[in-house]
């Protein structure tokens, strides 16, 4: 087995084969210096992957990224490889996986048909909504994240475990297991992309030490409206976790509400501080 990391996911890629133990393959990405003047993307292995059974990691945001995982799937079949596990750690247009209203594309479907062109095994993380795996025709799973967001809370005193959300509350509960406390979840309504509002509810918070749990937080209103009830309620502290840290526009500014703000590598940020690698390992032990 040998790991070739996409340039969006290069860190957690050669954690990765670190973990696992395996080669990993860099990619030349500029065929003369400066790149094609056009902006196009070029991608070249260097290393022989003739035979080989291959994972490719690489997370499908933003837009450009997905063209390259797809040069980069194609380059792998061309030098002869034996199989392609793409191992997708943000899977980027998730979260459009139905037609909400006439005229819309389901853009995970898009992505999931064209990214799974090329590979035998699809492995992803802390989806949107599960369902979104019916869209692919080859094996696809999706990892469970949680355990590593769970791995950093552990010894560090946390008291409550919240989802910000109904939909997140799966994520809460691993978790709540995995720490031995309780979990609860707010009542959010959306209004627009920027504005989020949480329906009044009392819990148990007053001089407990909090950690919100979340799939994703992208302009960081969902996270940064919880903390301010919850520190409106009297808790001593609140840390935000994610698995995928988008941070768009001013979020990581905003966050500071927050005591503290982590995510996992997924997608790197400056809070990137827990890594996924031990998570896909385990799932790609077996196929070493
Ligand atoms: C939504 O259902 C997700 O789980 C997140 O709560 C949401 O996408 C976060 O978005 P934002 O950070 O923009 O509030």
């Amino acid at each position: 087995m040998k790991v070739v990391g996409g340039s969006a996911s290069l860190n957690l890629a050669q954690n990765l084969a670190r973990v696992l133990g395996v080669d990993y393959v860099s990619v030349q990405r500029e065929k003369h210096p400066g790149g094609f003047p056009d902006g196009e993307q070029y991608v070249r292995l260097q290393a022989s992957v003739a035979g080989e059974d291959i994972v490719l990691v690489q997370t499908t945001h933003p837009d450009p990224k997905i063209v390259e995982l797809l040069l980069l799937e194609d380059a792998i079949r061309e030098g002869g490889a034996r199989s392609l596990q793409v191992v997708i750690p943000y899977f980027g247009y998730g979260r459009q996986d139905k037609k909400f209203v006439d005229g819309e594309c389901i853009s995970a479907r898009v992505l999931a048909k064209h990214v799974q062109a090329q590979a035998d095994r699809i492995l992803t993380m802390g989806l949107h909504n599960p369902s979104v795996l019916k869209f692919f025709d080859i094996p696809a799973i999706e990892v469970e994240g949680m355990t590593a967001v769970a791995r950093y809370l552990r010894g560090r005193g946390v008291d409550l475990v919240l989802s910000p959300d109904k939909g997140a509350v799966r994520h809460a509960q691993t978790v709540s297991k995995d720490l031995g406390v309780p979990w609860d979840y707010l009542e959010k309504e959306r209004i627009d992309s920027f504005t989020v509002r949480m329906a009044p509810k009392e819990l148990e918070v007053a001089d407990r030490k909090i950690a919100i749990v979340d799939d994703l937080i992208s302009t960081g209103r969902t996270i940064v409206t919880a903390t301010s009830a919850l520190k409106q309620q009297g808790a001593k502290s609140v840390v935000a976790l994610c698995i995928h840290g988008l941070f768009s526009a001013d979020a990581l500014e905003i966050l500071k509400v927050c005591d503290e703000v982590v995510s996992t590598d997924t997608i790197l940020s400056p809070v990137s501080k827990i890594s996924v690698a031990d998570e896909f390992a385990a799932e790609l032990k077996g196929k070493a």
